[in-house]
């Protein structure tokens, strides 16, 4: 394929300049606690879910127990609302006593006994969104320092309380402070999502020297209409956005919220889908302690799973727009192979659409198709047309192999298709 030659070798031109701390050549996966425990702090009334060790505690048990670290799911992240309101008397950043009473360093080594990471987060500016303790740019070395004191693993840079100059000399010295202290440190900067602008007012060249994976765009809240709202930015912007994405240095459109309240299943598959389709990072916001099986089935996905974390690393695109509400994606993965998603903006019922591989660019030949979530696998020719039918705010998604045998001739686009006179299989 044409376009998946020339992505490469944007992709591998592009991966010499990522971020060189060794992290996360693929994209993370694991457990952040925003979207779903926000800023509980009432440890009292609601000990289960308040933003204290416990949740982190039972989060990491589960990750461990229940099939999830196996497949990758290693970070348990903790988010806004963990600190004291006060720094200490050497001015550094110090746990809640109450709710955190032995410390982010015991967490640390709580998850790394059981082959898991942790992760912080904190403020390029006077104070988190939650009203904690920022990070001001006379802060940044100090507390660099005491993340990698305490064995932390990935670290979250938010940017709420401050401005544009001061965010754009923090989040570079937050990336050289972490290196200095010689702990290997993922670096997720927010640092574009108060960038803003459209298209993107953001040196993504620069971003990727600097930062292990970002946030581009608003919070994700439990709600479809947020989803759909994530993914149509990115989608609009892609021509932006993926080329910035490669091993080392990851978009992230947020948090899945699959297991939560907001999501029926098809629309679970769907951002499961889409954000494996997209290559971003696989952080859950969920309670893993109640979790329905069919959520947790979507999520512990393997195919899914496997086609986030291809070696590669490339982003995948839309490719179709329908105007009957009906889009494709598409991306490249290692050896030959790519995936598909067939995605409904629909609301009515099942929709039957018709296309072949060769209309999608494929080049002559035999695939195997296998289907991520129904799990059946078929054989198609390049010329076949055929028929998927995808549920209302559902997907369809496919695994596609190299083809079986190769057809020496050079593929020509457009003429000598003869498609529409085989009748189409019904998939
Ligand atoms: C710090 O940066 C140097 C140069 O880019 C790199 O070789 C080294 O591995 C980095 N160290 C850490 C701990 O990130
Ligand atoms: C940005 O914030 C810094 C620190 O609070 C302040 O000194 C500076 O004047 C601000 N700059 C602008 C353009 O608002
Ligand atoms: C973007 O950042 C890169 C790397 O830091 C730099 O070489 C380039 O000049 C920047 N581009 C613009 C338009 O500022
Ligand atoms: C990938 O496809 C090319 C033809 O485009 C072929 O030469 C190459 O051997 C294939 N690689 C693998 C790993 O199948
Ligand atoms: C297929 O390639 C042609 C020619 O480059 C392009 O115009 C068309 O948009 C492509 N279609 C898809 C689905 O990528």
């Amino acid at each position: 394929m044409h376009a998946a030659a020339l992505l490469l070798v944007s992709a591998l031109c592009s991966a010499t300049w990522a971020l060189d701390n060794g992290e996360m050549r693929v994209p993370p996966m694991g457990w952040l606690a925003w979207e779903r425990f926000r800023c509980d702090l009432d440890c009292q009334h609601d000990p289960k879910n308040c933003i204290s060790e416990n949740l982190f505690i039972d989060m990491a048990d589960r990750l461990f127990e229940d099939g999830w670290r196996e497949l990758g799911y290693v970070y348990v992240n903790i988010d806004d609302c963990w600190s004291s309101m006060k720094r200490d008397e050497k001015g550094r950043l110090q746990a809640d006593p109450q709710r955190f009473p032995r410390g982010i360093r015991f967490l640390s080594r709580y998850m790394h006994a059981r082959g898991l990471k942790l992760g912080l987060y904190g403020d390029m500016g006077t104070h988190t969104c939650g009203g904690y303790p920022g990070t001001t740019l006379d802060d940044i070395a100090l507390d660099a320092q005491t993340f990698a004191d305490w064995e932390v693993d990935m670290f979250k840079f938010d940017g709420c309380y401050s401005n544009a100059t001061v965010q754009e000399q923090g989040y570079p010295l937050m990336s050289k402070a972490l290196n200095a202290t010689g702990r290997p440190i993922a670096y997720s900067c927010s640092w574009p999502a108060y960038q803003g602008g459209l298209p993107p007012k953001v040196n993504y060249t620069q971003l990727g020297q600097l930062c292990n994976l970002w946030r581009n765009y608003g919070d994700i809240q439990d709600s479809w209409d947020s989803v759909l709202n994530i993914v149509e930015w990115f989608s609009e912007n892609q021509d932006v956005l993926a080329p910035a994405a490669g091993p080392g240095k990851w978009n992230d459109p947020d948090m899945l919220i699959i297991g939560d309240f907001g999501l029926s299943m098809d629309q679970s598959r769907a951002q499961m889908a889409l954000w494996a389709i997209m290559a971003a990072p696989l952080f859950m916001s969920n309670d893993l302690r109640t979790i329905s099986s069919g959520a947790r089935s979507i999520l512990q996905n393997k195919m899914a799973v496997i086609i986030n974390q291809d070696p590669l690393g490339i982003q995948g695109r839309r490719i179709v727009k329908e105007k009957i509400g009906i889009d494709v994606f598409w991306r490249p993965l290692s050896k030959n192979a790519s995936a598909l998603v067939f995605f409904s903006r629909r609301n009515d019922m099942p929709y039957r659409y018709q296309t072949s591989l060769g209309k999608l660019n494929y080049t002559t030949g035999s695939y195997e198709i296998h289907d991520v979530f129904a799990q059946k696998t078929t054989t198609l020719k390049d010329s076949t047309p055929f028929v998927v039918s995808v549920n209302p705010t559902g997907v369809v998604m496919w695994h596609v192999s190299a083809p079986a045998k190769w057809n020496r001739r050079p593929f020509r686009r457009g003429g000598g298709r003869r498609g529409n006179a085989i009748p189409p299989v019904f998939l």
